[in-house]
């Protein structure tokens, strides 16, 4: 089966990385969902994929960790997608584990760039426990550092390593950090056949992101990858 992950919800169709962007994703049967996640000034952790605001309200200045919570939440993140969403917040991982059912595989993204969150990994561990949500999860991040934290604080959880450039024998090089991954998620412009099957050959699930196109998509399934991440992964009719 190949997962086609709703890439920060259905983007396209409501505000990135927020609740009504995660419930159009499941109004689709969606059955994989990625978000980023970040840390707030007071530790809470958000979801959100730039480090700023800007992008979702041009008068919000500052960095995401410049704000506590509850002043991130006072803030309109959705006029400026659409007036419809003139009320969406920036949503918080309790409140996404809160609509996601368990049988969805939600990959959570730890943004650690350009900010470094301490302590995010054990944050997002906490809260996944709380909602007795072990099963069905998915961690990943650029920070490889993160990725061993996790790991180190419990290793049931299930890995994904991204890679944004093109490295050098990235399987040789993923050996070498002694995680235990599931999968590797890479920039789709660089992956070929050799990518997919060193992965295979090391036992990773390759996951390429974002695909867009359904030329791009039906290439990457003749390369044999397992999943890809969508802005619409409902074009490719799934
Ligand atoms: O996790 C896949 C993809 O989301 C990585 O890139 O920048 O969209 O978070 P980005
Ligand atoms: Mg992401």
């Amino acid at each position: 089966m190949v997962l086609n992950f709703a890439h920060r919800g259905s983007l396209t169709e409501a505000p990135e990385n927020t609740l009504s962007a995660i419930h159009k994703a499941l109004e689709h049967q969606t059955k994989a969902i990625e978000i980023d996640v970040q840390l707030t000034k007071d530790k809470q952790i958000i979801v959100i994929h730039d480090h700023h605001f800007s992008r979702l309200n041009e008068n919000i200045h500052g960095y995401v960790n410049d704000y506590t919570l509850e002043e991130i939440k006072s803030f309109d993140i959705g006029s400026s997608f659409s007036k419809a969403y003139a009320h969406e917040t920036i949503a918080t991982l309790d409140e996404v584990l809160d609509i996601c059912p368990k049988d969805i595989l939600l990959n959570i993204e730890i943004k650690n760039i350009p900010i470094i969150h301490d302590g995010i990994e054990e944050r997002v561990i906490q809260c996944l426990k709380r909602h007795n949500r072990l099963e069905n999860i998915l961690i990943s991040s650029f920070d490889h550092q993160a990725l061993e934290k996790v790991q180190a604080l419990d290793p049931r959880i299930p890995l994904g390593l991204l890679m944004f450039y093109r490295l050098l024998r990235p399987w040789e090089y993923i050996q070498s950090t002694r995680l235990t991954l599931r999968s590797v998620h890479p920039n789709m412009v660089y992956v070929d056949q050799m990518l997919v099957d060193e992965m295979h050959k090391i036992g990773l699930e390759v996951y390429p992101f974002t695909v867009n196109h359904i030329d791009e998509y039906r290439k990457l399934i003749d390369l044999g990858v397992n999943g890809v991440f969508s802005n619409n992964p409902a074009i490719f009719g799934l």
